[in-house]
């Protein structure tokens, strides 16, 4: 009988332990043993629950059972998970965790905690929700070089992104709807700012170069410039808009990088719409694979929590190879990125835009709008867009958009 701890009764955790319970027979066979929840640990008290009888405030009961070999966190934060974690490694149990902003955080520091107690630091559900991302970067694409990784890592952008584009939803009631169906950050601007996409951005890129991505390196944007307007210029194009999350390697260094691109109807993340996540992994013998799946939700994400115990009860006193070294990797400044951008002008501007730009321009109109046209530049850096745009001044309206290649 293998005894867990869950830390933290919320969303996930209570998801965890139904996942547990509904899922008994078929969890226990593929793990080879039977698995108990021994303790919940939580602030609140659940009175009627009936799991009520696990629920323990001290996390000092837990550390102390012997009988507990692997810890589920899924409180959230850095900073009692950060120290439940610590703790739970040096004394040998394992952790499995949903905790994106404590795995980029401290991620290497963790796992060689892990490596040093013969336990596991495993998180699965850190990245795409229910997604199978983690493991296959690290069994099944080991004889990869990874050369880049593109995703849509927020459910609740999505969601929001989508529900505008297909339905003209109005941005406030969308996130509204997210927030009640589980979906969101508890503070929601962590996903519509794109923190919450450029903290699982910098896990995949870690796990890509072996080296530390830090997320507070990372160039983020999110999606709260993006207007109904930009979808009527998207659809005109055959285009949608994602709040996309790259990493790749260039001949200078690893760009990393969260923003709303236009991406086209060709492109394989164009449909991937509502709660759901995809992660376009391009490897160098493979080339392109893509994972799919629901990337938020109780269940879903309490899934890819519970993959990770039955890997650590098949792996009791083995260390599951990472490689993620604590050494910083080598990321390329932002303002060397090269794309193609598209923005928006005031009627009566083209003059002051050819004089910026040239003449290299595309220009694109909506049928009948007389008020305000955009334009679609050539390849350029950000640096060589950012001194052209911001010389547009008053003419420029809405924000700016990258196109995705
Ligand atoms: N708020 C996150 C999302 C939850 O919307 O994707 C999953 O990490």
């Amino acid at each position: 009988m293998i005894k867990i701890a869950v830390l933290g009764y919320g969303t996930v955790g209570s998801g965890v332990v139904e996942v547990i319970e509904r899922n008994r027979e078929t969890v226990n066979k593929k793990a080879g043993e039977d698995l108990e929840v021994k303790y919940i640990l939580d602030l609140r008290d659940f009175p009627g629950d009936p799991y009520e009888d696990r629920l323990v405030h001290d996390f000092g009961r837990i550390l102390e059972d012997d009988e507990v070999s692997i810890v589920c966190e899924t409180m959230g934060g850095v900073g009692a998970a950060y120290e439940f974690t610590r703790q739970a490694l040096c004394a040998g149990k394992s952790v499995c965790t949903s905790n994106k902003e404590l795995v980029a955080t401290h991620g290497p520091e963790l796992l060689e905690l892990a490596r040093e107690h013969d336990c596991n630091y495993l998180f699965e559900a850190s990245v795409g929700g229910g997604i199978p991302i983690i493991r296959p970067l690290n069994y099944c694409l080991t004889a990869e070089r990874i050369e880049s990784i593109t995703g849509i890592l927020n459910g609740t952008t999505n969601y929001i992104l989508s529900k505008m584009e297909y339905e003209g939803a109005d941005y406030e009631n969308v996130l509204k709807a997210a927030q009640e169906k589980g979906y969101a950050e508890r503070n929601p601007e962590a996903d519509v700012e794109g923190y919450d996409a450029c903290r699982k951005i910098a896990i995949l890129s870690s796990l890509m170069t072996g080296k530390n991505v830090d997320y507070r390196k990372i160039y983020t944007e999110g999606i709260t410039g993006v207007e109904p307007r930009d979808f009527e210029y998207a659809r005109q194009m055959g285009m949608s808009i994602k709040l996309l999350a790259v990493s790749r390697e260039t001949k200078d260094g690893t760009l990393a990088m969260v923003s709303p691109f236009l991406i086209d109807a060709e492109h394989p993340l164009h449909m991937v719409n509502g709660v759901f996540n995809a992660v376009l992994v391009h490897g160098n013998m493979l080339g392109d694979s893509m994972y799919y799946g629901r990337g938020a939700g109780k269940l879903p994400t309490a899934s890819a929590v519970v993959s990770d115990v039955i890997d650590c009860v098949r792996h009791m006193g083995k260390v599951i190879m990472c490689f993620w070294d604590a050494c910083d990797a080598d990321l390329i400044s932002i303002d060397r990125v090269e794309h193609r951008f598209f923005f928006r002008v005031k009627e009566g501007s083209e003059n002051t835009v050819k004089a910026l730009f040239g003449d290299g321009l595309e220009e694109i109109r909506l049928p009948g709008d007389v008020r305000e046209c955009g334009y679609i530049t050539p390849v350029m850096t950000e640096k060589e867009f950012a001194d052209c745009y911001g010389r547009l001044g008053d003419s420029a309206v809405g924000c700016r958009l990258r196109l995705e290649a």
